[in-house]
């Protein structure tokens, strides 16, 4: 296909999950990439592509400022820039479901960090660079249940709902440029994650109940995700900012 041919794109958390997905089928379609991730990216890199003019794996965790301005100008030095910024990366995998009042400080403060804070910074550090060639997509990776609200997981909705509202106020702030800011709100989708989120038993129930919900129903896979990504940061959607696509077989409507 090679419809992303000389485009550099970063995806944070892209060395597991539905963030590789999003690599792979850049890589697959003609980009540059590179991963951004906390654990495993020069290794996920390799298995994607042994050469490293195609993929580079960075370890840089996205709320440290100083390693994620390291790794952008890294990928710049690598690839001559950027044009293409999914911010995937969060943190849920150990996150307890726990009712509001008996949530953790720690769990509070670690979801907000890394869910909004790593996606805030990521801009930050891309806007001046994006800015000077006018051009850029921004994807930021939100999710359905801000929608619809989920029991027992505030840190996560909240921290959700605010990568949500910052895709919307921000693409305000790209006004006169040619820079876009969207997000993708994935429904429930199967990725070592959310199958290590509780007891085999409880997820079994946990996806009965999901495909319950969906009008389309068979359970989402991380591939899945990769059509809306791309839209998003392809020139089709050109005229596409400050908007949300919801990718959930049909729970939310609307
Ligand atoms: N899987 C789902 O059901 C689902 C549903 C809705 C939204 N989402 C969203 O989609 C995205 C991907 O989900 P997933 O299931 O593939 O997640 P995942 O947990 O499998 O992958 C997340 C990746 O982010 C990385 N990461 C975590 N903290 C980091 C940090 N501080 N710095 C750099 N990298 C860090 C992890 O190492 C991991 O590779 C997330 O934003 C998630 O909230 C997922």
């Amino acid at each position: 296909m090679n419809s992303f041919a000389d485009r550099v794109v970063i995806v944070t958390g892209g060395s597991q999950g539905i963030g590789r997905a999003y690599v792979e089928a850049f890589v697959r379609d003609g980009a540059k990439v590179a991963i951004f991730d906390l654990s495993n990216p020069e290794q996920t890199a390799n298995e994607i592509s042994s050469d490293g003019d195609r993929v580079i794996g960075i370890r840089v965790d996205v709320t440290d400022r100083s390693q994620v301005q390291e790794a952008f100008d890294r990928t710049v030095r690598q690839f001559g820039h950027v044009d293409v910024l999914v911010n995937n990366a969060a943190f849920y995998e150990g996150l307890t479901f726990q009712p509001f009042d008996r949530i953790t400080d720690q769990d509070w403060d670690r979801s907000m960090n890394v869910n909004v804070k790593g996606v805030w910074l990521m801009c930050s550090i891309a806007a001046p660079h994006m800015r000077e060639r006018n051009y850029g997509r921004i994807i930021n990776i939100s999710s359905n249940v801000v929608f619809m609200g989920k029991t027992n997981f505030l840190h996560y909705v909240t921290s959700k709902g605010a990568v949500w509202a910052l895709t919307n106020a921000m693409s305000r702030e790209f006004a006169g440029t040619a820079i876009t800011v969207n997000c993708v709100a994935p429904g429930y989708t199967i990725t070592p994650a959310t199958r290590n989120m509780s007891s085999p038993e409880e997820v079994a129930e946990l996806e009965r109940q999901i495909l319950a919900a969906q009008s389309i129903r068979r359970l989402l896979e991380a591939e899945d995700m990769v059509g809306a990504v791309q839209y998003l940061a392809s020139d089709s959607a050109a005229m596409v900012t400050g908007q949300t696509i919801t990718v959930d077989g049909g729970v939310i409507v609307g």
